[in-house]
């Protein structure tokens, strides 16, 4: 998608670096960082330049690549698969991804292994963004029929960035968006800030604002009231882990969008690539929920008048805070998975037969 109108993938390979787009500056600066070694994706992914679980899954998965770059042995590339896996617990993509590429270079010799590793990176880094253009082809549908019934602007309520940034290209649930954005349907986007760390302020509303997608940032709080007053048509939202129960993982504060939503029959749909969905667990209370430092809580950054960026202490020193990063919605307040399959319902029966499992 585009950046001050040039297009962008989120993570690309160059002249043996890989190039990224660092989150942590955005929206203020646009910087390119370069990871070089296997301990700079470790980093990238823990400090978040790189978020949401499919970007994250393709990053470590080039992260292998810079592994192998450093050190062909394979006690060495095994060392960092794990540690890749460790740097961030919730989403499944990364576990995913480095599964994957740790199957694809088993039995491969040293002399070729290179090779072998850039391309499945690659090809997991394309099939992301194909994927991901495929969840908005088929959510455009469901766009398209609340505009046919209504004949006016649809209202979609997101939380978190479940944008182009957090995937390879597209996003996940704003690539419905962007088709029916594409296609003329005219959308606005009501964009949860998502405290503390601001995901939706900082990236879902710069980047829509960079493919001129009108939205307006709410305070977390804000949903249920424009609910109330049928100011919301539907809500997407992303997942860092899907069960195949249906039950969804996404960033905290999604749970509770979900109850005010299902009070207020707005339909509450979660689009993910199939890559997101764990067919393991089975209760969602062994899910890994991120714990995250509290000071992501007791600051806030941001530019001053001069255009300097600054980090401010906003809370009395002596409190403590608690960070949990991700919270579980229970299947049944969940109209629909949008997925590149196709739309299933947020159960077993449906998902395994969407997926042949
Ligand atoms: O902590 P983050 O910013 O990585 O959390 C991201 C989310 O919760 C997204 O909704 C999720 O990863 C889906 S991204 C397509």
């Amino acid at each position: 998608m585009k950046i001050e109108g040039k297009e962008y993938r989120t993570i690309w390979y160059e002249e043996s670096v890989v190039k990224i787009i660092d989150q942590t500056k955005l929206p203020h600066r646009f910087i390119i960082k370069e990871l070089k070694t296997v301990e700079d994706a470790i980093n990238a992914i823990k400090v978040m330049e790189v978020r949401g679980a499919p970007l994250i899954g393709g990053t470590a998965a080039y992260g292998i690549v810079l592994a192998i770059q450093g050190n062909n042995n394979s006690e060495f590339i095994k060392k960092s698969a794990e540690e890749l896996i460790q740097s961030r617990p919730t989403a499944i993509n990364l576990k995913w991804a480095v599964d994957r590429m740790m199957k694809k270079l088993s039995g491969i010799n040293s002399d070729q292994i290179l090779d072998v590793a850039l391309k499945e990176a690659k090809e997991i880094c394309d099939e992301d963004e194909n994927f991901c253009e495929n969840i908005g082809i088929n959510g455009l549908r469901i766009i398209e029929e609340i505009y046919n019934k209504k004949k006016d602007t649809v209202n979609i309520l997101t939380h978190c960035n479940a944008g182009w940034l957090a995937t390879i290209n597209w996003g996940t649930a704003t690539s419905p968006i962007y088709h029916a954005h594409k296609k003329g349907i005219p959308v606005h986007v009501w964009v949860d800030e998502t405290r503390p760390r601001n995901q939706g302020a900082n990236l879902t509303s710069y980047e829509l604002n960079e493919e001129e997608i009108p939205n307006t940032i709410i305070a977390d709080n804000t949903g249920g009231i424009l609910m109330q007053r049928g100011e919301v048509d539907m809500c997407i939202v992303g997942t860092d882990r899907t069960l195949s129960n249906g039950d969804v993982c996404n960033k905290i504060g999604t749970y509770l969008k979900a109850l005010a939503a299902h009070d207020n029959n707005v339909p509450f749909y979660v689009a993910l690539p199939s890559s997101t969905i764990d067919w393991d667990i089975k209760n969602a209370k062994d899910i890994p929920i991120e714990e995250r430092n509290s000071e992501e809580l007791s600051h806030i950054e941001g530019v001053d008048e001069n255009n300097e960026i600054k980090k401010l202490l906003i809370y009395p020193s002596k409190s403590k805070a608690m960070n949990l990063a991700f919270d579980v919605t229970p299947a049944k307040y969940i109209t629909g998975l949008i997925t590149e399959k196709g739309i299933s319902d947020a159960s077993t029966e449906s998902l395994k037969k969407l997926f042949n499992k």
